[in-house]
């Protein structure tokens, strides 16, 4: 690696774990080390700040939400690290996947007391579907916590990926008294991490001076079992997703952080060659590319303002450059790109591959776009979804029905929803894939368009994509004209009452092909 090469210091990831794992704290901590924050606590505490940087900063505070921490830029030693924020409510949504589309690597966080919980879990699949790295950290260990062994047996079993530990726990608890780091031999102590001390190995007197009688020979015995039965570290299998490397540390004590982003630094991956639907694209090419992978509104509610986040694939963005929008071919300026960091955010006067800018625009901007410098790029991963919810939206007022298609279609761009407008002209339905998601709409849609709105159930309960030659494609329609609708493309879906009903259309329809998820361009 050099300082010179732009791409070669990306490193680009978010952070997966389950409410309460520690995710806020851990980020304090990182932007801490990268000196993008003064204070840990700056984070969770963004809804009170002092002071206002920008009308902007303002208009998030006063709505309670959170542009800043979309994506969190910083510097440590000759890295620049892209942080990308992972929704943290607990209902799961697209944008975590759409996120998750967007980044390299990404850190897994465990509570040591706890374990592999649901959601960790969940957001382990989505990074394997891209073979994602992963790196672990298993936190809280100033607390009680389980037997490590039996954590990282946890986490090779339950999600089929090997574990290599780079440190080892000295005590737990209250007698915690730092790590082990099993590749050189050396000892951090908790209130002491940054001046580790070298030692001749697991029995050293060293360590027993930290321990107590007991916890040291159990710790010694512990070390000796992992060194001779655990996998140890092999970075090409961590980088194809099949291993990931574990480190043990407190986030709330600021040990242990040190050792993961050194660890992002020496092995996670810098930007990568990207798929696109023509070609794939490597992160070197000098052609700029990249797609969006977030739209965040309501930078303003009296401008409909929104950001759009994109991912730099290749090349490098310049301010006030031209792009090319692919999907309607037009060019578009960007003037104002933004960089983001804890507490400020800055133009962009340029970025590189693995960089997230956020580009403000009235909403020509789509979630899934591409932008080039001429070449017609359609990037792969930024996946819709069939939903896992279907509502009918209802309104009081039917002389607003016009209105709500509207803000329906607006907030289907932004990806809060996605919409389907059956054939049979009834009510839009719209589609999510948690329930939360409902809620969300409803309250934009009452704050930003005065639309009072309720959710009905319907007799579907999935749908699916379908495709088909010209002529197989008219028949079937025909033959469900109660049970077609258009997505906010205008690609034909098909609504099924049941698994049952969507099982029976695709045995009889053979040359119909029904899919669960489509890439936002492909259609458009
Ligand atoms: P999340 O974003 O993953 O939901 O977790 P968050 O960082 O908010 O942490 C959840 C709780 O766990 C917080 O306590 C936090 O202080 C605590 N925590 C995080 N890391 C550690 C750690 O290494 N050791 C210990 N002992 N606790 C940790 P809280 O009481 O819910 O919030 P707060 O009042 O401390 O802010």
């Amino acid at each position: 690696m050099t300082s010179q090469d732009p791409v070669s210091r990306r490193r680009t990831f978010a952070i997966i774990s389950h409410p309460d794992a520690g995710k806020t704290t851990l980020t304090e901590k990182l932007l801490l080390f990268g000196g993008a924050i003064q204070l840990a606590g700056e984070v969770r505490a963004k809804a009170n700040r002092r002071q206002t940087r920008s009308d902007w900063m303002g208009i998030e505070r006063e709505r309670g939400i959170s542009v800043v921490t979309s994506v969190m830029t910083f510097e440590y030693g000759d890295c620049v690290y892209n942080l990308l924020d992972t929704p943290g409510h607990e209902d799961f949504s697209e944008d975590t996947y759409r996120t998750l589309t967007a980044v390299d690597s990404a850190i897994m966080v465990i509570d040591a007391a706890k374990g592999i919980e649901a959601r960790t879990r969940k957001l382990f699949e989505v990074c394997r579907l891209r073979d994602i790295p992963i790196l672990t950290f298993i936190n809280k260990l100033d607390r009680e916590t389980r037997d490590p062994f039996d954590l990282l047996d946890e986490i090779e079993k339950t999600l089929a990926l090997d574990v290599a530990p780079l440190t080892w726990p000295l005590g737990s608890g209250r007698s915690f008294a730092g790590t082990y780091d099993l590749e050189h031999d050396l000892v951090r102590r908790i209130d002491r991490d940054s001046e580790p001390t070298k030692v001749s190995g697991p029995d050293d007197p060293f360590i027993k001076s930290l321990l107590s009688e007991a916890d040291f020979r159990d710790t010694r015995d512990q070390i000796e079992l992992a060194r001779g039965g655990l996998k140890t570290f092999d970075k090409q299998s961590f980088l194809e997703g099949h291993l990931t490397p574990v480190f043990f540390g407190s986030a709330l004590r600021n040990f242990g952080v040190r050792d993961l982003i050194d660890a992002l630094a020496r092995f996670a991956p810098p930007p990568q060659g990207l798929e696109a639907a023509s070609r794939k694209v490597d992160a070197r090419e000098d052609k700029m590319s990249g797609f969006v992978f977030k739209i965040q509104a309501n930078m303003d509610p009296n401008h409909r303002d929104r950001i759009a986040f994109m991912r730099v694939c290749s090349g490098k963005l310049r301010r006030g450059m031209k792009a090319k929008l692919v999907r309607t071919g037009k060019n578009i300026a960007i003037n104002s790109p933004q960089f983001f960091f804890a507490q400020d955010r800055q133009l962009a006067e340029e970025a590189y591959a693995g960089d997230v800018v956020g580009i403000p625009n009235h909403g020509t901007l789509r979630i899934g776009d591409t932008l080039t410098e001429g070449e017609d790029l359609v990037f792969r991963g930024v996946p819709s979804f069939a939903p896992e919810l279907l509502r009918r939206v209802k309104i009081g007022d039917a002389m607003k029905a016009k209105k709500l298609r509207e803000a329906l279609g607006q907030m289907a761009e932004e990806g809060v929803v996605q919409i389907f407008l059956p054939s049979d002209g009834s009510n839009a339905m719209v589609g999510v894939v948690g329930a939360l998601q409902l809620d969300v709409l409803a309250e934009r849609l009452a704050a930003e368009y005065g639309l009072e709105v309720s959710f009905e159930t319907s007799r579907f309960e999935t749908c699916r994509w379908i495709t088909a030659k010209d002529a197989e494609l008219d028949r079937f329609m025909r033959a469900h004209p109660s049970s077609m609708a258009a997505d906010l493309d205008g690609a034909p879906v098909f609504l099924a009452a049941s698994a049952w009903d969507l099982k029976y259309e695709q045995d009889k329809w053979p040359e119909v092909t029904f899919s669960d998820i489509k890439d936002y361009q492909k259609a458009a």
